[in-house]
C-alpha cells in the first residue's frame, strides 16, 4: 500500500545527493507519525479511523488519482504528498496542557455559546450547563459518571475537530515541543519546506477559495536540489484523497466499543455512510461512488458528502491550469455517477434527487414562523382537517360521479354521500415518553380521512409550495365538480404549516388513484433531517382502506400555562371548560388543558364542515372522551339553511334572522366551506345572518391563514350578502305571512328589519316591507306599544332606555339610542305619513325642570356615573303631535351644538331644516358629504342642511376664510341655483342666529362663547 509514491521517492532521491534528505527524513517520520496518530483515539473514539491506515489510504486514492503520472512527480513534492497524508490530522492528537490551556481560552466560550443556541446539536444538553470554571455546574448535563465522561470527551473532540487543521499546522513545525514528536529538524533541509508542509495541513480543512487566493499556497516553489515543487498541486490532491476516504471499512469496532452505544447521532450517521459503500471505483478515468444507507441519517450524510466530492471534484477542474504543475499530468478523472439510495423498501422519489421540501420551501416556513401568519397551535391543525376533508370530497366524486343521478350533486343537502362517507377521525393521545423534555407532555395526533391518498405523482406536487396548483390530473378533476364541492385547499401552504408544530409528520396513505399504498415521513425542512421526505412503498393489501392516516407528535405542557375560565353555562360542555372546573392545582400532576382546547376547536370545525368529524381525547389520566360533531347543534336563534346556487353569481349557504337590535349584523358570521373567518364588511342594519361561501378559490376570497376576509373581497361579500339576503327574505315571505298570527313577535321584528331596509336600500325592499304593514309598530318597547301610542294625539317618546336604565321619565313609551335603534325613526316617519301629524325633538330637561339646573355643569370631570348621565341626556326626545310645531325647541338644539362642540375628533354637522328663513340652503336629494347628523332621528328627515361650523375638540370654528371656501363648495349642491355672495349672506345670517340669538339665550351661553372664540375671529 502507498508503495508507489514511496517507491518513486526513493528512485528519484537517487538523481542527486540532496535529495536523499527528502527520503532519510521520510525514513524517520513513515515510522514516528503513526505512533503519535495512534493516540487521536483516545478523544476521538466516535471517528472513523485516523491512523496511519487513513493515512495510507489517502495515498492509494492519490496513486490511483494520478495513475503513471506518479512518474511525473518531483522528489519533493513526493515527499509533500506521503509527509502531509501522515501529519495533516496530527492536530487531532491532543496532550492535556493544551486541553487545560482551550478550556480557559475566550474562543471556547464562544463556542460553548453557539452549543447552546442550537437545540439540534447532540450536544446541546450537556453545553446547556458546562463550565469550565465552576466543576459544580460541569456535569450537570449527564446522568452518569461515565455518561459524564463520555460527553466531555465529545465536547472537547467537537472542539479540536474545528481546530485541527490549524493544529496541525504548528505541530508540523514545532512536533517536539508541542507533542513531544521526535521528528529531526536539522539543518539539511529548509525550515521554509517545513513550513510548505504544515501550510499544506492547514488548507485540509479551508474552503476551496481560501486555498486559491493571495494568502492560500502558492502554484511553485523552490524545492530541494535543482527542483520547484507545487504546493497547491499537493494540497488539492491531499483534499481529493480524504475526501475519498470512503470505503466500508473506516471504522474500527474496537474503537466503537470504547465509544459505547451512546456515542452521538452524527457518529452513527457515518458510520452508516461507510457501511452503506456499495461500488467506488477511483482511477485516471472516473470516479464512482454509489451507497445504499440504512438509515435516515446515514443517507443524508452520504448525500454531504457527495456533495463535498462533487463541489471539490468541480473545483479543481475548473482551476486545474492554476494547480498542476505541468499539461503532461493530465487532468483529473471524470466524476461519474454518485448515487445513494435507501436501502430496504424505502424509495426515493426522483432518481439522483434528494427527496426534500426546496429551498422555497424552507424560506417559507421560516417566514411563516415569524410572521406570527399562524399565532396558535390550531390554525396548523385546521389546515390538516381541511385537507382531509377535501380528500374526502374529491374521493367521493372521483369514485361516485359517474354511477349517481345528477340531481344528487345540486346541493349539499340533496347529496346523500356527504353523510354516508366515512367521517375524518382525529385521535389526540397522551403517549407516556419517558425521553419527553421536563414539563412537556407527549401526545400523538393522528388524523384519518376516507379520502382519495396520495400517489407518488401527487407526492412530487406537494413537496412544492403551492404546488398542488401545478398537479393537473387533480386540478382536471375538481374543474368537473360542482362549485360547492370542490376542496377549500388553494394557496398550497397548509401542509407545511404543520411543521410549526412537528419535525416530523408520518403518512400511512393509499391512493384511489393509482392503488398504491404508501407510508411517508417528512421532515421539516427547518429541522434536523433537513425535509427530507422518506417514502416506504407498502405491499397492496386489499384489507387496507383507501384514504390517509397522518400522525405527528405534539409536545404540550403537562401542566397547562394559561387557561380561560368557562365565561357562560353552555360552554360547560367543552372539554377545556370540564378539565377547568376539574382541575386541582396542588393535587394534579397534570391538566392537558391544551389538548382539551384542542379537542374543543377540532369539534368546532366539524360543526359545518361538509364532512363529518369525530374526534376521540385520550388522556393518560381521566377518561377518554369520543364526540361526532356534525351541523345538527346549530344556535338556535337562526332559520334553516338555505341553499342559493346563484348569490351574485355566488353559490351559498344562507340563513339569517331580523333583530331589533341595529347592529345584529355585527355579530354575523362568515364561513368559507364551512370554516368561519373574520369580516368587517357586509353591514345590514336589524338582521343576524350568516352565509357560508361555497364558490371561488381560498385565495380570492381569504388571507392566506384563512383567518380574515381578503381586504380586496370586500365590495364582492357585500354584493353577494345583499344578494342572499334578498333572496332569502323574497322566498321566506310567503311562509312568513302564513306563520304571522303564531308568531307575532318575529313578524314585527321582520318588519322593522324590512322597513329599515326600505330606506337605505329601496325596491325590492319597499315592496317587501309593504307586505307586512305597520307591524314593525308591535315591536315591544317600554312603557306604552307604539301602535297604541298612535292613537294619541299628543305624546312622547324617550330614547337612549335599556334594561337597567328602565323608561325614560314622563314619556309615554321609551325605545334604545336613535344610532342603534329604527323604531324612533320609522314612527317618525309614520306619524307624518298617516296622521298628518308633526314631530318635535326635545332635550330631555325640557321634561323635568329640576334637572335642567345641571347643565351647566355640562363637560365638567366629575367621575364615570357623571359621564353616563350626561350621555342619557344627549338622547333626544319626540314628541308626536297632531298639531303643527317646530321640528327641534331650541334647548334641544342647543344642547347638541354643544355637545358636538366637546365630542372628540374634527367633524361636521348636518341638520334638518326647521325654520323656512334657512330653506334656501337646502341640499339636493342626492348629496354626499362626509358630514354626521346632528340629532340621529332627523336623517329621516326631507330636507338638509349642512351647518357652517368645523366642530374640533373644544373648539367651534368659522373663520371668514373658511366660510369663504365652504361657500363655494356647498354651491352647487344646493337644490336651488344661488350665487356664492346669496349663499354666504344666508350663512352669515345663520350664524348670527345661533351664536347670538339660539345660543347666548341658553343654558350654555358661557361654553358656547368659549368655543367659538377659539379662532379669534367672529364673522
Ligand atoms: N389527507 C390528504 N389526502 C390526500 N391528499 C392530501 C391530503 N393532505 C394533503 N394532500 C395533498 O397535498 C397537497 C398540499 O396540501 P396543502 O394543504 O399544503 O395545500 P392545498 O390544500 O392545496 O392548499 P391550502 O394551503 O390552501 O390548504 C394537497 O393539494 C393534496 O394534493
Ligand atoms: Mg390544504
Amino acid at each position: 500500500m502507498a508503495d508507489i509514491l514511496i517507491d518513486h521517492l526513493k528512485k528519484k532521491s537517487g538523481e542527486h545527493g540532496a535529495l536523499k534528505t527528502l527520503a532519510s527524513q521520510w525514513d524517520f517520520d513513515a515510522k514516528l507519525i503513526p505512533k503519535a496518530l495512534q493516540a487521536v483515539g483516545n478523544l476521538f473514539p466516535h471517528y472513523s479511523r485516523h491512523d496511519e491506515s487513513h493515512s495510507r489510504q489517502i495515498l492509494v486514492n492519490i496513486e490511483r488519482l494520478l495513475g503513471e503520472s506518479v512518474s511525473l512527480l518531483t522528489a519533493t513534492d513526493t515527499w509533500l504528498i506521503l509527509e502531509a497524508a501522515y501529519w495533516h490530522d496530527i492536530g487531532m492528537v491532543v496532550p492535556k496542557q493544551d486541553l487545560s490551556e482551550e478550556l480557559q481560552s475566550e474562543e471556547f466560550q464562544d463556542f460553548l455559546a453557539s452549543l447552546r443556541q442550537s437545540p439540534q446539536h447532540d450536544l446541546f444538553r450537556f453545553a446547556s450547563t458546562f463550565d469550565p470554571s465552576d466543576l459544580a455546574k460541569c456535569f450537570l448535563g449527564a446522568d452518569t459518571p461515565t455518561d459524564a465522561v463520555a460527553r466531555f470527551n465529545e465536547l472537547m473532540a467537537e472542539w479540536f475537530r474545528r481546530k485541527h487543521p490549524a493544529r496541525a499546522e504548528a505541530m508540523v513545525r514545532a512536533p517536539w515541543s508541542s507533542a513531544g514528536i521526535s521528528s529531526p529538524r536539522t539543518e539539511l533541509m529548509p525550515a521554509r519546506l517545513f513550513r510548505v508542509l504544515g501550510r499544506i495541513c492547514q488548507m485540509h480543512g479551508t474552503s476551496f477559495e481560501a486555498l486559491l487566493s493571495a494568502d492560500g499556497l502558492p502554484f511553485k516553489e523552490a524545492g530541494m536540489a535543482n527542483e520547484d515543487c507545487h504546493p497547491r498541486f499537493v494540497a488539492c490532491l491531499l483534499r481529493m484523497g480524504d475526501l475519498l476516504d470512503l470505503d466500508d471499512n473506516r471504522f474500527c469496532p474496537v474503537l466503537q466499543r470504547i465509544a459505547g452505544d451512546d456515542r452521538p447521532a452524527t457518529s452513527r450517521a457515518h458510520e452508516d455512510k461507510h457501511q452503506a459503500i456499495r461500488h467506488l471505483r477511483i482511477d485516471r478515468d472516473r470516479i464512482e461512488v454509489s451507497a445504499e444507507c440504512q438509515t435516515i441519517p446515514g443517507y443524508l450524510e452520504a448525500f454531504r458528502w457527495f456533495d463535498w466530492l462533487k463541489q471539490e471534484t468541480q473545483n479543481q477542474m475548473a482551476h486545474w491550469q492554476e494547480i498542476a504543475p505541468s499539461r503532461e499530468l493530465g487532468l483529473l478523472p471524470t466524476l461519474g455517477n454518485l448515487t445513494v439510495t435507501l436501502s430496504g423498501d424505502l424509495q426515493v422519489l426522483q432518481e439522483g434527487r434528494r427527496p426534500q421540501f426546496g429551498i422555497d420551501e424552507k424560506n417559507v416556513i421560516g417566514l411563516l414562523q415569524g410572521s406570527n401568519l399562524y399565532n396558535s397551535a390550531f390554525p396548523c391543525i385546521r389546515e390538516l382537517l381541511q385537507n382531509a376533508v377535501d380528500a374526502t370530497l374529491l374521493g367521493i366524486w372521483a369514485k361516485e360521479s359517474r354511477s349517481a343521478l345528477s340531481g344528487e350533486w345540486a346541493s349539499p343537502a340533496a347529496c346523500g354521500r356527504l353523510q354516508t362517507a366515512s367521517p375524518v377521525k382525529v385521535e389526540l393521545i397522551e403517549s407516556d415518553d419517558p425521553a419527553g423534555e421536563a414539563g412537556k407532555a407527549t401526545w400523538f395526533l393522528r388524523i384519518t380521512d376516507g379520502g382519495t391518498g396520495i400517489s407518488s405523482a401527487d407526492l412530487l406536487h406537494m413537496l412544492r409550495i403551492g404546488g398542488s396548483q401545478k398537479n393537473a390530473a387533480r386540478q382536471r378533476l375538481i374543474r368537473a365538480m360542482p362549485e360547492w364541492m370542490k376542496p377549500s385547499g388553494a394557496f398550497g401552504i397548509g401542509l407545511q404549516s404543520a411543521f410549526l408544530l412537528s419535525d416530523c409528520i408520518r403518512l400511512k396513505t393509499k391512493s384511489v388513484f393509482s392503488n398504491e399504498t404508501l407510508e411517508l415521513e417528512m421532515h421539516s425542512p427547518l429541522g434536523p433531517n433537513e425535509g427530507l421526505v422518506v417514502v416506504r412503498r407498502v405491499p397492496n393489501d386489499v384489507a387496507q382502506a383507501y384514504g390517509t392516516a397522518l400522525e405527528m407528535k405534539l409536545r404540550l405542557h403537562r401542566f397547562a400555562q394559561s387557561w380561560q375560565i368557562p365565561a357562560f353555562r353552555r360552554d360547560h360542555d367543552s372539554v377545556a371548560a370540564q378539565l377547568v372546573m376539574s382541575m386541582d392545582p396542588l393535587l394534579d400532576d397534570t391538566f392537558p388543558y391544551d389538548a382539551g382546547k384542542m379537542v374543543d376547536e377540532v369539534v368546532a370545525f366539524g360543526k359545518k364542515s361538509p364532512i363529518r368529524v369525530a374526534c376521540e381525547f385520550a388522556p393518560l389520566a381521566g377518561e377518554k372522551k369520543s364526540f361526532l360533531a356534525d351541523s345538527l347543534a346549530a344556535p338556535e336563534e337562526a332559520g334553516d339553511w338555505r341553499f342559493l346556487p346563484d348569490a351574485n353569481g355566488h353559490c351559498v349557504e344562507f340563513r339569517y334572522r331580523p333583530h331589533r337590535d341595529q347592529s345584529a349584523s355585527h355579530q354575523s358570521r362568515f364561513l368559507y366551506r364551512g370554516q368561519p373567518f373574520k369580516c368587517n364588511a357586509a353591514y345590514f342594519p336589524n338582521v343576524w345572518f350568516e352565509i357560508n361561501l361555497l364558490s371561488g378559490a381560498a385565495g380570492t376570497w381569504l388571507s392566506a391563514n384563512r383567518d380574515e376576509l381578503a381586504p380586496k373581497a370586500a365590495d364582492e361579500i357585500e354584493a353577494v350578502a345583499l344578494s342572499a339576503l334578498t333572496q332569502a327574505v323574497e322566498a321566506d315571505m310567503t311562509r312568513y305571512r302564513e306563520e304571522s298570527a303564531a308568531r307575532p313577535e318575529y313578524w314585527a321584528d321582520l318588519s322593522l328589519f324590512l322597513h329599515v331596509m326600505a330606506l337605505s336600500e329601496g325596491e325590492p325592499w319597499r315592496g317587501l316591507a309593504a307586505q307586512t304593514g305597520g307591524a314593525w309598530k308591535d315591536v315591544s318597547v317600554i312603557g306604552q306599544s307604539i301602535r297604541t301610542c298612535f292613537d294619541l294625539s299628543d305624546w312622547l317618546l324617550g330614547t337612549g332606555a335599556d334594561a337597567t336604565s328602565g323608561p325614560v321619565e314622563h314619556c309615554d313609551v321609551s325605545t334604545g339610542s336613535p344610532s342603534g335603534d329604527a323604531v324612533p325613526t320609522l314612527a317618525l316617519l309614520a306619524w307624518e305619513r298617516e296622521k298628518n301629524g308633526s314631530v318635535q325633538i326635545l332635550a330631555v330637561d325640557e321634561l323635568n325642570p329640576a334637572s335642567a339646573s345641571a347643565a351647566g355643569h355640562l363637560g365638567t370631570p366629575a367621575g364615570v356615573e357623571h359621564t353616563m348621565r350626561e350621555t342619557r341626556r344627549m338622547n333626544p326626545v319626540l314628541r308626536f303631535s297632531l298639531d303643527p310645531q317646530p321640528y327641534y325647541s331650541d334647548a334641544a338644539f342647543a344642547l347638541h351644538l354643544i355637545s358636538n362642540a366637546r365630542s372628540i375628533g374634527n367633524h361636521r354637522c348636518l341638520v334638518a331644516i326647521r325654520d323656512a328663513r334657512w330653506l334656501r340652503l337646502a341640499l339636493r336629494k342626492d348629496f354626499q358629504l362626509p358630514a354626521t347628523w346632528l340629532i340621529r332621528p332627523c336623517a329621516s328627515s326631507p330636507t338638509a342642511m349642512l351647518l357652517p361650523y368645523l366642530f374640533t375638540s373644544g373648539e367651534v370654528q368659522v373663520t371668514p376664510s373658511q366660510l369663504m371656501r365652504l361657500c363655494v363648495r356647498m354651491q352647487p349642491l344646493l337644490a336651488v341655483e344661488l350665487t356664492i355672495d346669496e349663499v354666504r349672506h344666508l350663512y352669515e345670517d345663520l350664524i348670527t342666529y345661533i351664536d347670538d340669538d339660539l345660543m347666548a339665550a341658553s343654558a350654555y351661553a358661557a361654553r358656547w362663547r368659549a368655543a367659538r372664540s377659539g379662532d379669534g375671529h367672529r364673522v
